[in-house]
């Protein structure tokens, strides 16, 4: 192997088996297409819903619109509290697994970062965080936790002029993110590959080296690329990028590849900012596939590297980096600017984005930007 060394190949193998989580009892239940997302302090998980008839009420619920509660850490072991709102419940003796999301006692939701046995209807588990991210993502051992639980993955409406665009595997990408965002004030999407069974880093790391080979062989074809999920962010709303990727053999991580081939266009004449994870190798290969990938862009200077060795200087890097491109000039000129634009599309829509001339007698309907219920008279 020619960019890396064993000792990494051995390291990067401790960090993927730290991310197991256990479950995979629970995890052969049947499970829905549909996911659940929570959303805490701006990060988004997905959820896997398992099917069942607490779910199928759920995600009914949730058609209607986002559901927010307020949670508190108890037992160290969970997060938990009312739903306002009661499911049909399958209660069964139950030891959770961090990442489980349990129905208590048919109202009351728990978000799982440790174990505990009881009496419970399993509703879903969230997969991409291990133990220690489950306990920062759920602000273990906090009160007052404000959880948003939706139908969708991303921010539908901007919050903030900038946005972060992220993926990552072994979660370096998520932490890095993570501080950005106690930094800056940013939306946050996080893209998900379709597959989430695929190991990248087995056997010498070749499913990696063969997605890369796959988009180098025929780079402008969409068939090249790895399916992701799908995400539903509109990229006009925003002014300023950052994008985090991992790099993989020197090139930018496949799965975020794919999103910017579908969607790196749209940024032009915007401001982009990169930054690079990478074991140990240099980024010159995903500073070219960004400029491939967004053509167009205006590059907010130099792109940031954060290698294994000053990951956890990460901090300071991204502070000093901030300053270089000269952030908090961008960002507060575009403040001024958004001052004249309308933040929310007027007129009346449906939630499928179609305009309508007047409001509908019943359903679900959005008017500048709010979300109304119609109701017959
Ligand atoms: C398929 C694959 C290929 C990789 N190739 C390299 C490499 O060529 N050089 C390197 O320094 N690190 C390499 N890495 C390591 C990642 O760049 C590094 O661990 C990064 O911090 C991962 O970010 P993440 O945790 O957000 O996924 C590779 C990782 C994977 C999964």
């Amino acid at each position: 192997m020619k960019a890396f060394s064993k000792v990494f190949i051995l390291m990067f193998a401790m960090i993927m088996c730290s991310c197991s989580d256990g479950s995979n009892e629970a995890m052969a239940q049947a499970t829905m297409s549909q996911k659940l997302y929570v959303t805490i302090d701006g990060v988004t998980q997905p959820v896997t819903l398992y099917d069942n008839a607490a779910t199928r009420e759920l995600v009914n619920k949730l058609q209607a619109g986002d559901v927010t509660v307020t949670l508190n850490s108890s037992g160290d072991f969970e997060i938990w509290g009312a739903l306002g709102f009661s499911l049909p419940t399958s209660n069964e003796q139950i030891t959770t697994q961090p990442g489980d999301v349990i129905l208590y006692n048919g109202s009351n939701i728990c978000l799982m970062y440790g174990s505990n046995s009881w009496s419970y209807t399993r509703l879903g588990h969230i997969d991409a965080l291990n133990e220690s991210e489950l306990r920062s993502f759920l602000k273990a051992g906090q009160s007052n936790i404000s959880v948003t639980l939706s139908l969708q993955g991303a921010t539908t409406h901007a919050t903030s002029n900038t946005l972060v665009i992220y993926y990552s595997y072994t979660n370096k990408c998520h932490q890095i993110v993570e501080t950005l965002t106690s930094q800056i004030d940013a939306d946050v999407v996080r893209i998900y590959p379709a597959d989430k069974s695929q190991q990248y880093e087995a056997n010498g790391y070749a499913i990696g080296m063969q997605l890369l080979n796959a988009i180098k062989a025929n780079p402008n074809s969409a068939d090249s690329y790895p399916e992701i999920d799908p995400v539903s962010i509109s990229l006009d709303e925003y002014d300023t990028f950052i994008i985090v990727t991992p790099l993989w053999w020197s090139q930018m991580a496949a799965i975020l590849q794919t999103y910017l081939f579908n969607h790196g266009a749209e940024m032009a004449g915007k401001n982009v900012g990169l930054i690079v994870s990478s074991h140990s190798s240099g980024i010159d290969g995903v500073v070219a596939d960004a400029e491939r990938l967004i053509p167009g862009a205006n590059w907010m200077g130099e792109a940031l590297w954060i290698n294994n060795a000053n990951h956890s200087n990460r901090a300071t890097l991204i502070e000093n980096w901030l300053t270089d491109i000269n952030y908090s000039a961008i960002s507060t000129i575009i403040d001024d600017i958004n001052n004249d634009v309308p933040a929310r599309p007027q007129g009346i829509y449906n939630l499928n984005g179609q305009r309508l001339n007047e409001a509908p007698q019943s359903g679900i309907y959005i008017e500048n930007g709010i979300k109304k219920i119609a109701t017959k008279r």
